[in-house]
């Protein structure tokens, strides 16, 4: 078994992986623009014929709330039946994670998984440390609720968060104050 992080090349391999095991399936554009836009987070299993058994796709994007802020996200896990209960998805995710700290320094690792996949839920909770953020009612295509979870890297505490709030708007204002000045001296030198 070999275990890479994921190429442009392989999408079409990722692709049928995901097809065999999840009814979330995404279009080859989205495959390939993750794969260009952030290439150091997704990880690939493949057998001794190069053949996908297991993949994490995943993506760097802004907090919600605090969008100068980054956070990883995992879009998409699979692991093909008779390659489960070997531990491939708990190491793929281990890659991931690192990657996305040591490459983008996120915040926090989010993903969304359905209420009733008990397998993926504890390999989430239980091995991997990730929490019940939030429930989404009826996410996903067939209505089913899905879990929103988190993986904490960094505890910000409201201060904190409030403080690079203020930072960021008094940093704008300086910004725009020296803009104003210069605008202003420039405009001095024509008259002169
Ligand atoms: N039942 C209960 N717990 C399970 C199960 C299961 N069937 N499978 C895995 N786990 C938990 C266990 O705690 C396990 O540790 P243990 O073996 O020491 O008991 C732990 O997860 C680690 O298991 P791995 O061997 O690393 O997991 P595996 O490689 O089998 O892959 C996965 C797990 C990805 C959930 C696989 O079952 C799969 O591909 N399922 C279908 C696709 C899917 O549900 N993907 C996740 C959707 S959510 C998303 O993509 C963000």
């Amino acid at each position: 078994m070999n275990i890479r992080r994921a190429e442009p090349k392989d999408l079409t391999n990722i692709q049928q992986c995901n097809l065999q095991n999840l009814p979330e399936n995404y279009h080859m554009r989205f495959w390939a623009y993750s794969a260009i836009t952030w290439p150091e987070v997704s990880f690939l299993a493949e057998d001794s014929g190069g053949r996908v058994v297991g993949y994490v796709l995943s993506s760097i994007e802004p907090d919600e709330e605090f969008p100068w802020l980054q956070v990883g996200h995992i879009n998409s896990l699979s692991v093909l039946r008779t390659y489960r209960r070997l531990g491939l998805a708990k190491r793929l995710m281990l890659l991931s994670r690192k990657a996305m700290i040591e490459s983008h320094d996120v915040e926090y690792i989010q993903l969304h998984v359905r209420k009733s996949n008990r397998a993926a839920f504890s390999l989430y909770s239980e091995k991997l440390g990730f929490q019940i953020h939030r429930k989404e009612i009826g996410y996903y295509g067939d209505g089913e609720d899905a879990y929103s979870m988190r993986f904490i890297l960094k505890q910000r505490s409201l201060v904190h968060r409030l403080g690079r709030r203020v930072h960021g708007f008094v940093y704008g204002r300086q910004r725009a104050f020296a803009n104003w000045t210069l605008r202003c001296s420039k405009r001095v030198n024509q008259i002169k």
